[in-house]
């Protein structure tokens, strides 16, 4: 196995931050596996499609470019519900873990943030987190991202929104959201992102001089 760091957490735990200043860090690739489930909701949105045909999800999952995904599409509220919907899909996870491996395999290391990276997607990898935080601490970080967007929402709407995600990704039979049992758990509801990367840095360079 390379030197792959695998993180994990449920919506809004702030490991998309973390795992972006760590690639940057230790100048590793990164990958938000996020961003393929997202990739595969909104091909079949645009297409007017509906997100719970399997045959249909797992064909646009093969088709997948990890190289075409614009973030900024992506990072839409809705199509992050609706990733969630297709993310249930035994055919869709299959091909998205095959591409998600094939960027791990990468020789320089890399970076892959998801729900299933450190049980499922690399179960060897040498550092696996786990990032947490309340679900009112995190419903809270994405009203404020959303308000600073200039953005109207209801903050009672965002928590529901992502107590209904983490059930969906908690519940479901395929690699439900959990952490791995050598994972290390960083809880961050009382954290700034600097205490959160000081103290995931410090976890990385301890099992890069093991
Ligand atoms: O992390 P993000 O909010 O972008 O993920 C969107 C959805 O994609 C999650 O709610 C989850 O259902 C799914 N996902 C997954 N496995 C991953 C990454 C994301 O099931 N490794």
């Amino acid at each position: 196995m390379t030197f792959v760091i695998a993180i994990d957490g449920p919506a809004a735990s702030g490991k998309g931050t973390l795992s972006r200043k760590l690639a940057a860090e230790l100048k590793l690739p990164h990958l938000d596996t996020g961003l393929t489930y997202r990739a595969v909701a909104h091909a079949l949105l645009e297409a007017q499609q509906p997100l719970d045909n399997e045959v249909l999800a797992a064909e646009t999952a093969l088709k997948l470019d990890l190289g075409t995904m614009d973030p900024t599409i992506l990072a839409d509220h809705a199509i992050g519900e609706a990733a969630s919907q297709v993310a249930v899909m035994s055919s869709v996870r299959a091909a998205l873990v095959e591409a998600q491996r094939a960027f791990a395999a990468q020789l320089s290391g890399a970076v892959l943030d998801g729900r299933d990276i450190g049980t499922v997607v690399c179960p060897d990898a040498p550092v696996k987190l786990f990032v947490t935080a309340s679900p009112r601490e995190r419903a809270r970080r994405r009203w404020n991202e959303q308000v600073l967007k200039g953005a109207d929402v209801d903050f009672d709407a965002i928590l529901a929104d992502i107590q209904k995600r983490d059930e969906r990704d908690m519940a479901r039979a395929d690699s439900p959201l959990k952490p791995a049992a050598d994972a290390h758990l960083l809880d961050t509801s009382e954290m700034d992102i600097e205490t959160a990367f000081q103290t995931a840095l410090s976890i990385v360079k301890q099992a890069k001089a093991n």
